[in-house]
């Protein structure tokens, strides 16, 4: 499927000079969203995953339907103060300054293997931080999962000791 005719590029936003990647018109597409999900499960099934991770908010959308999928358990990443028990955290650097990212500290057993998804591959950054959470509480990161890698930013560089699959790339 051609997945690009129904991600919307939005000129200038959030700020002036990016082409930003709007993914709710695939979204409200229900068919283009099933494939989406069918493809990345497959590609979950092929590692063989024991557990399905991802980081606020897209991440969410593209993981929980894989994990239900495949009847697997979703383990969220999120914000720091946003998740009530006990978590551990990772900092991590955006454009302008940085933030922090926490995960349920028992919320990966040791030796699980773990599939890692998101929208989008930009900088890598968030998933780095993802992939540190989860090896910190001893899950083995087999493969990171994204509807869209934007390869001029080259983000799969800071990934390049993992398995990277994705649905459409921008060059
Ligand atoms: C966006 C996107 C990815 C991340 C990619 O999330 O959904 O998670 O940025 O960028 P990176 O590869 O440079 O880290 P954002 O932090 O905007 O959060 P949101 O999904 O809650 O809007």
């Amino acid at each position: 499927m051609d997945y690009k005719k129904h991600i919307t590029i939005v000129e200038d936003w959030p700020q002036e000079g990016i082409r930003f990647k709007d993914i709710t018109t695939l979204m409200q597409n229900g068919p283009a969203y099933k494939k989406a999900i069918m493809e990345l499960t497959a590609y979950a099934k092929k590692q063989q995953a024991d557990v399905i991770v991802g980081p606020e908010a897209r991440g969410f959308v593209v993981g929980c339907p894989i994990a239900t999928e495949l009847e697997l358990g979703f383990v969220p990443v999120r914000k720091k103060g946003k998740l009530p028990r006990e978590v551990i955290e990772c900092d991590y650097g955006l454009e302008y300054g940085k933030d922090c990212l926490t995960i349920h500290k028992d919320s990966i057993q040791p030796g699980q293997r773990v599939v890692i998804t998101d929208d989008l591959l930009a900088t890598g950054g968030t998933i780095e931080a993802t992939t540190k959470l989860v090896e910190q509480l001893g899950g083995e990161v087999v493969g990171l999962a994204f509807l869209i890698e934007l390869a001029y930013i080259d983000g799969r560089k800071k990934l390049e000791q993992y398995d990277i699959f994705s649905l459409t790339t921008y060059e």
